[in-house]
């Protein structure tokens, strides 16, 4: 494959749903002796990339992490600098509104900066009307938080009267998740190594096949996902069924 990434020889049972799990920027940094801010730059890059490559091969939705509910716990000076890439990304991806991308964020935002909550009100707002692909960025995001505030917001809705306990069904509480549009994670990759969900989107990944590989995001490429589109088309899921 090498550089010649094309668009025809992949399979044809492509996932409705990519999640990815940014990780091993800081790694992918300290292997070059740089702070841990040039990886999530070189992070940033690759994102990039990824996005297009799901955009020209038809991808309808990508979810990727980007900061956790658990990354507050970092040095002040590595949190300023990701949410300084989040403010030049979203000045930057006003270029997708060409390609029909609906950018969506997950997570609670009430906690971000003034001007960044209102960036990414604003590219909600002027996204909304396209899609063609839709871009969820979880920014703030925990899949424990999320169903908190789904089951809260369940609960005012008993309270007010507007529904009633016994409405509560699977489908009604996912309609009160960040996701409530979007379809669940058919295919959740995660790179650098590790094995594990850390909170990422615990509801919506009930089903999904996972697929991991030891390369760190920031060298991660479209002919990696390609290997993991592969992988998937040849997986059989069952949802429990025979
Ligand atoms: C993922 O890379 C980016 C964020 C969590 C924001 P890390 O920063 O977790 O990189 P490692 O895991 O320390 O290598
Ligand atoms: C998950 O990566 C969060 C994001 C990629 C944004 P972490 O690096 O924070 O996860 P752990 O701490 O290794 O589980
Ligand atoms: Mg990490």
């Amino acid at each position: 494959m090498g550089k010649n990434t094309t668009i025809t020889d992949l399979p044809e049972n492509l996932p409705e749903h990519i999640g990815f799990i940014m990780d091993g920027n800081g790694r992918w940094a300290k292997k070059r002796m740089m702070p841990r801010k040039f990886g999530h730059v070189e992070g940033a890059k690759t994102f990039k990339k990824i996005v297009r490559y799901c955009r020209d091969i038809g991808i309808r939705c990508i979810s990727f992490y980007a900061f956790s509910t658990e990354n507050w716990k970092r040095p002040d000076d590595e949190v300023h600098a990701i949410m300084n890439l989040f403010r030049q990304y979203i000045d930057e991806c006003r270029q997708y509104f060409l390609e029909e991308t609906r950018i969506v964020f997950l997570g609670d935002k009430s906690v971000l900066a003034d001007d960044l909550r209102q960036k990414m009100i604003d590219i909600e707002n002027d996204t909304k009307d396209y899609h063609e692909m839709t871009l969820l960025l979880a920014i703030n995001y925990g899949g424990r938080d999320e169903i908190v505030h789904a089951a809260k917001t369940a609960a005012l809705k008993v309270k007010s009267g507007e529904i009633s306990a016994d409405d509560i069904t699977e489908d009604l509480f996912s309609r009160y998740l960040y996701t409530a549009d979007y379809p669940d994670v058919d295919l959740l990759i995660r790179p650098s190594g590790e094995m594990r969900l850390s909170n990422y989107l615990i509801w919506q990944c009930a089903y999904s096949e996972f697929y991991f590989s030891d390369v760190l995001w920031p060298d991660f490429t479209p002919d990696e996902l390609k290997k993991a589109l592969v992988e998937y088309a040849g997986r059989s899921r069952r949802f429990g069924g025979v």
